[in-house]
């Protein structure tokens, strides 16, 4: 039986605890490149008691990302910029992970307080890539990708962990969730290629394995490879959670440590049964079926239900979200609202919330 402020041991990487933060876009990046708001934004995180902070969906290729403001690492200097998180993070005693991210037909977008619309070219925005040319609901058609850019699509997923590697990552998280591109090659309603890389499970799940086994072997044992799946796309004939199951499997003979449980984004159809803890049956069901690690994530918003989830065994650990952005040191406030004694930064400590 664990407890959610007990250490974790995740491939090779140990983390102080088992309430992390979710990964969350932020809009604000320049060419890619990291500012101000994400250093103070992610600082806040950092010192706010987590001991996993995932930075936000980050682009792998330019057109990758899903608006002109998100983050990149294509290029070194986005990723020396970046290497300034783990740095400080590990200073308190934090592990940092990065999304590594292909928006592919849901790309090209405006940030979500200017709209959140397909942009024009004549508005900054590009032409999307996907497996097959099938628009996401009203949003334009995207171009199908070749079998060779495809292959150069895996080489930019790999660069692209180097360079967090460099940057002193703890954690590669491949985005592989929402709709995005490596999630539109697993599912029946964004994938319908006739080569190797659609048609049947094996093919459909191929360049995920590809791109895992190879990042395995450039990060080592020292990182930690996690994959954030929709574990459903909540829609008859779409990806399921057998499949997810049937796919976690393969992750893990593939050396992927960790599956982070979401759900949805193929379609807009999707009828989601939205509510507290929602996805944690997903997480459940992959852990014990798969045996491998698991994270739930999704309206998980009060430290009992945190801790429930992990003291039962549903998850490995927590993933919050909105809860986090709402108060940054909801870990500190849990862990008191527990009566668990844990460290606060030194120059927080005269602020120690003690329990009544
Ligand atoms: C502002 C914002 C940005 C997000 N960006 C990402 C992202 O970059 N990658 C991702 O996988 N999920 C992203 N999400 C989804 C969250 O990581 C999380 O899965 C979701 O909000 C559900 O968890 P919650 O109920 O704790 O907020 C984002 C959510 C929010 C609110």
């Amino acid at each position: 039986m664990s407890n959610l402020f007990d250490p974790i041991t995740v491939g090779n990487i140990s983390i102080k605890n088992r309430v992390w933060v979710s990964p969350m876009c932020q809009y604000s990046a320049i060419d890619g490149v990291m500012q101000d708001w994400h250093a103070i934004h992610y600082g806040s995180l950092i010192t706010g008691g987590s001991g996993l902070v995932m930075v936000e969906a980050t682009g792998i290729r330019p057109e990758g990302r899903i608006s002109p403001q998100c983050l990149g690492i294509w290029t070194d200097q986005q990723a020396q910029v970046l290497g300034e998180l783990p740095n400080f993070a590990h200073k308190h005693g934090v592990k940092m992970g990065i999304q590594l991210a292909h928006a592919g037909r849901k790309a090209s977008t405006a940030a979500p307080w200017l709209g959140g619309q397909p942009l024009a070219p004549e508005d900054g925005g590009w032409q999307t890539v996907a497996p097959s040319a099938i628009a996401f609901g009203s949003y334009p058609e995207p171009r199908e990708l070749t079998t060779v850019e495809i292959g150069q699509l895996r080489a930019d997923f790999v660069a692209a962990a180097e360079r967090a590697l460099f940057a002193g990552f703890d954690v590669i998280e491949l985005h592989v969730a929402h709709g995005y591109l490596l999630h539109e090659f697993l599912s029946p309603i964004s994938n319908q290629r006739t080569d190797e890389y659609g048609g049947s499970f094996e093919n459909r799940i191929r360049l995920l394995i590809e791109i895992a086994r190879e990042i395995r072997v450039v990060i080592s044992p020292a990182r930690a490879l996690f994959v954030r799946l929709s574990c459903t796309d909540w829609v008859p004939g779409g990806w399921a959670i057998e499949d997810s199951v049937e796919l976690a499997r393969e992750l893990k003979a593939a050396g992927v440590d960790l599956v982070d449980c979401s759900s949805a984004g193929t379609t807009p159809d999707a009828q989601i049964p939205v509510g507290p803890g929602f996805q944690v049956p997903f997480a459940q069901r992959i852990r014990q079926e798969a045996q491998i690690a698991t994270s739930a994530v999704g309206m998980i918003d009060s430290a009992q239900q945190a801790q429930q989830i992990v003291e039962s065994g549903q998850a490995d650990a927590v993933m919050l979200g909105r809860a986090m952005l709402g108060n940054p040191r909801w870990p500190l406030q849990a862990a008191s609202e527990l009566g668990v004694e844990v460290p606060w930064p030194s120059q927080y400590q005269r602020g120690v919330l003690r329990k009544p």
